[in-house]
């Protein structure tokens, strides 16, 4: 039986892949602190999913440890000898990270650190794959000349039609204190891939999302969105007219592309993984969505100041994904992830 260590067990992504790889027959360890109750307050509370994940997969292992705590971390790489790790814990909001500066960057950057290194040390054979995020590309993304249409922003230049590459410039341009700590993670991950020659991705995320997140204002869009349409709260938009574009992909298709990675590992590869264009929806739209599907109108109110640093369109190219694993696709639209997070919420 094949075993594999995943951090931020608890949170959307990490669930996912312990439901994904106990499904394969793998004997999955999760780590996660429930942090993001610290980070976020009780509606960030992942303990709800913790008890979902090991009701659903009795197996599972849970481990109550802290990323940033550098001897157990090797202790439990040492003790569990992994044939995989998933790095999904982290800080994950763009605007939380200014008024948390070192919680930040000690959980992305050195925690991440932290695992690679007892990784190399305890399991160097491990692929090893890391959950990054399109900020580090900063705003720079914004440069690119944009064309404004009724319900959205969108490229106007023709070399972006199909997303934002690989290649784009990672530096110079605001990323956020997040955005920063992610970017010293990212480039990490990659050196212990080129460096040490060990098997290592970043998946640079778009919106990533599906049912079993804890959606907050400050993390978790659609989740979000669609708790308050349910809830008839008011959602708060912030600038850019709310016609920003994001490109969400459902959690289940991020485990499919790290299955198969896992399978055919390569070395310090850097991938973006989104929903694409066909997965992509503004705010404005993303109400029009969730009111057809709810039947319930959606409550928001304008505010002209844009997030710092907030991505006014932003659509991952999914080509090098598709060339480097060609049975990989995405295979939950825009509609059904929807309807599967409300149909979440309705159940919590
Ligand atoms: N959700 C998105 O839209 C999105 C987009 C791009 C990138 N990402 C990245 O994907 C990864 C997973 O995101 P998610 O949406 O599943 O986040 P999440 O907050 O749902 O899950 C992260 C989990 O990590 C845990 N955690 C935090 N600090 C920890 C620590 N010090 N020790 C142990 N556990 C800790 C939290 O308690 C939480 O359960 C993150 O690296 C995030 O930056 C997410």
């Amino acid at each position: 039986m094949k075993t594999l260590l995943v951090t931020g067990s608890s949170g959307l992504i990490g669930s996912e892949v312990v439901a994904g790889f106990s499904g394969d027959g793998w004997e999955v360890h999760g780590v996660d602190n429930n942090m993001r109750a610290d980070f976020f307050g009780p509606q960030g509370d992942t303990r709800w999913n913790l008890q979902r994940i090991r009701e659903a997969h009795p197996a599972f292992k849970h481990h109550e440890l802290d990323i940033r705590n550098r001897p157990a971390v090797l202790e439990l790489l040492r003790s569990v000898s992994p044939d995989a790790v998933v790095h999904a814990a982290a800080q994950p909001s763009h605007d939380l990270a200014a008024s948390r500066p070192f919680d930040d960057f000690d959980v992305n950057a050195v925690g991440t650190l932290n695992l690679l290194e007892a990784a190399r040390l305890a399991a160097p054979e491990a692929p090893f794959v890391h959950m990054s995020t399109n900020k580090v590309y900063g705003d720079a993304p914004n440069e690119i000349a944009l064309v404004e249409k009724d319900t959205r922003w969108d490229y106007g230049d023709p070399d972006y039609a199909d997303g934002i590459r690989e290649t784009f410039r990672i530096d110079q341009s605001k990323h956020s204190l997040f955005g920063a700590s992610k970017v010293a993670a990212d480039v990490m991950v990659q050196e212990y891939g080129r460096y040490f020659g060990m098997g290592t991705c970043c998946l640079r995320g778009g919106c990533l999302t599906g049912p079993n997140h804890s959606g907050v204002e400050l993390h978790g869009f659609l989740s979000y969105l669609i708790k308050c349409n349910l809830e008839g709260r008011t959602y708060r938009v912030f600038g850019y007219k709310g016609k920003q574009v994001r490109d969400n992909i459902h959690s289940h298709d991020v485990v499919a592309f790290m299955k198969r990675f896992i399978a055919a590992p390569r070395k310090g590869e850097v991938y973006n993984l989104g929903g694409g264009r066909a997965n992509s929806v503004s705010i404005l739209e993303a109400f029009g969505l969730i009111s057809e599907i709810s039947g319930k109108p959606m409550k928001h109110e304008y505010v002209d100041q844009n997030r710092q640093g907030d991505h006014i369109c932003y659509i991952s190219n999914l080509d090098k994904l598709k060339a480097h694993f060609p049975g990989w696709g995405i295979t939950k639209d825009l509609r059904t992830t929807f309807e599967e997070i409300h149909a979440a919420w309705l159940r919590r």
